[in-house]
């Protein structure tokens, strides 16, 4: 494969270059085993008895009378799209609060042209490509977001020469710094907010600021390096995918596909930590021709510095950000925190590759509101989750005596540990969301095209079975758990499936997807997910938006909202083609929500000129609350 070809691909295929499936991958045995799910498949979706011992109506039944008496929403849904534009329901508006390039400080004020992008001399003066997760903070009457940059388009950010590969050590950098996390003041001008230029909250965190590290695996050998030999100071946060919000008002980024960005020029040993990573060989864009640090035969632990979740205060713009190694090391999507019953923290967590895990840390200490946080991240016990067919479900403890590993080998290794206490492998596991109402989450399943094709990459089978029921899943699901005894604390849980997307138009068997999908509301690869206030859960999808074969019909990616209780499900926003929705939060008052749409098409949303990443702004016309 040449250079160029690599940046045109998704991470998700960047993983399956690295560890392809078999070319023999046993169809006839596939299709046996599909066919002997069917069964249940109708079981786990009538929500029988496991679903009544977990003290729930059967979701089929209460979805059916939903639908029976009319809407359950405050909005009436809307059709899908295949269009270059967004489209919300009657009686609500959008606007564009925040584009890839557009300035944070006065001074890089011209930093974005529409010919060339941006400046590499003002790239980390604006705001970044590829916005993702989000979360709003509030310094008294101060409104501040603090916002995720996933990833770069290559091919958008640099001169056509360059063929969508750096050539120098400048296009580095500013491939760098179109990444990372961008925290900026927004005001409420009565008009779905704007961005304070020159606010002194503003502040971007790239590839380069100065980080520390806590947990049991700072300091550790498996994270020194030639620049930091205490392997207490990392540099960077990298890929920064979904979110989360601390119960003390701080951030958490999370560190998704940082395998992508290191490289060898020369002798390196392959080890099974790099492999069960992806990690090896050619780099995405060529970092490391041009720096050091990205080159694996110059500092093999580098990549063991990031995968982490990483904890930035936004209302000190001199703070160091942390990575907490207590909380794993995997492709993180998001961090959802919520409180045990006896006020530990609890964050829930997904590793977003084909046939990884769900993972949860539970601190040891205790939080009060108001109260020392000092280690309620870093002092801790790593969990992963194993579902059972029988609809109940339980966390493993990550330990030196599960695992036989050492605690710095378990947080660093995080997958291989998972494997070895028997963890299930899930279908790509994106956002976790935490019901504000009642002691429930919810797992975003995205797809998974390798669910009874081939083991995971650390060799763990993928059968169809429990909340991944069926093979060759390209349209995704969400399973929801409810823990014993309504208690985050505890180590085991009920499931169910919230939803199986499908297609009702093209299939009639499980592929057509769960009840409550019909042919007005249907999509694929659910992601991006968050609870409004009042219990509605959110859900954006990132996935193909072809609106063609076994897709036909869903159009472009959007946003749904969905009624827990009944089921029922509405699509609320459609994204301009090719962009997927990701990052969602509310203003203070509940009025906007801010919403993200990530590698737009054509030349949203500027009309003219290079498609444009952006936060949008979504309210109510009548000035009701939609959060
Ligand atoms: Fe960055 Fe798994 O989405
Ligand atoms: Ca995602
Ligand atoms: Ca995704
Ligand atoms: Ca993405």
């Amino acid at each position: 494969m040449k250079d160029q070809d690599i940046v045109d691909l998704s991470w998700d295929d960047f993983d399956e270059m690295r560890d392809p499936r078999p070319d023999n991958n046993g169809f006839d045995a596939v299709v046996e085993r599909a066919i002997s799910r069917r069964g249940f498949l109708g079981g786990a979706l009538a929500f029988g008895s496991g679903a009544l011992a977990m003290g729930s109506a059967g979701l089929l039944s209460s979805t059916t009378a939903a639908r029976a008496e009319g809407a359950a929403f405050t909005f009436k849904p809307i059709p899908i799209a295949t269009d270059f534009d967004i489209h919300v329901p009657e009686g609500y508006q959008w606007k564009v609060l925040v584009r890839w390039g557009d300035a944070l400080f006065s001074e890089a004020k011209d930093a974005y042209s529409p010919e060339t992008g941006v400046s590499v001399e003002m790239s980390d003066k604006v705001f970044g490509e590829n916005t993702d997760g989000m979360e709003t903070f509030t310094d008294g009457d101060k409104t501040i977001l603090a916002i995720n940059s996933e990833y770069v388009n290559p091919k958008i950010n640099l001169p056509a020469d360059s063929e969508g590969m750096p050539k120098n050590a400048d296009e580095v950098t500013l491939l760098k710094n179109m990444q990372g996390v961008t925290v900026m003041e927004v005001a409420d001008m009565g008009n779905g907010f704007e961005v304070v230029v020159d606010s002194p909250y503003n502040r971007r965190i790239t590839h380069e600021t100065q980080m520390t590290m806590d947990g049991p695996a700072a300091g550790s050998d498996l994270v020194k390096t030639n620049a930091d030999p205490e392997g207490m100071s990392p540099k960077g946060t990298m890929n920064n995918c979904g979110s989360g919000k601390t119960l003390w008002g701080t951030y958490l980024t999370c560190e998704e596909n940082f395998n992508g960005y290191f490289g060898a020029t020369g002798e390196y040993e392959v080890t099974e930590g790099l492999k069960r990573y992806g990690i090896g060989g050619e780099g995405r864009y060529a970092y490391e021709k041009f720096d050091t640090r990205y080159d694996l035969s110059k500092e093999p632990n580098e990549p063991n510095r990031h995968g982490w979740v990483t904890e930035i205060n936004p209302l000190d713009p001199s703070s160091t950000p942390v990575k907490h190694t207590a909380l794993g090391r995997f492709k993180h999507e998001n961090a959802e925190m919520v409180q045990a019953a006896d006020g530990r923290v609890v964050v829930y967590m997904g590793d977003d590759e084909r046939g990884e895990f769900m993972y949860k840390f539970v601190s040891n200490g205790t939080y009060t509101e108001g109260g020392s946080t000092e280690g309620l991240l870093s002092d801790g016990t790593l969990y992963v989750a194993k579902f059972n067919d029988d609809m109940t479900g339980e966390w493993l403890a990550l330990t030196p005596e599960t695992t036989g590993m050492s605690i710095e080998e378990i947080l660093v290794f995080s997958r291989e540990a998972g494997s070895k206490v028997g963890a299930t492998t899930m279908d790509r596991p994106e956002w976790i969301a935490a019901n504000p109402l009642k002691c429930e989450a919810y797992c975003a399943l995205t797809n998974n095209k390798n669910r009874g094709v081939k083991t995971n990459a650390g060799g763990d089978e993928q059968p169809a079975m429990g909340p991944n029921p069926r093979e060759t899943n390209n349209y995704g699901q969400i399973v929801r758990w409810r823990p014993e005894g309504e208690d985050h604390g505890s180590d085991k849980f009920g499931w169910d499936l919230y939803v199986m997307a499908g297609n009702p138009t093209v299939y009639d068997n499980a592929y057509a997807g769960s009840e409550n999908v019909n042919e007005g509301n249907m999509f694929n690869s659910p992601d991006g997910m968050a609870f409004s206030s009042d219990g509605y859960l959110w859900i954006q999808t990132d996935g193909d938006d072809s609106n063609e074969g076994e897709f036909a019909g869903q159009g472009n990616n959007q946003m749904l909202i969905g009624n827990t209780e009944t089921g029922e499900i509405g699509r609320f926003l459609t994204a301009p083609n090719g962009a997927e929705v990701t990052g969602l939060t509310w203003s203070p008052d509940k009025k906007v929500a801010f919403v993200g749409i990530q590698h737009p098409g054509g030349s949203w949303p500027d009309g003219a000129g290079k498609p444009r990443s952006s936060v949008i702004a979504v309210w109510r016309e009548d000035g009701a609350l939609i959060g």
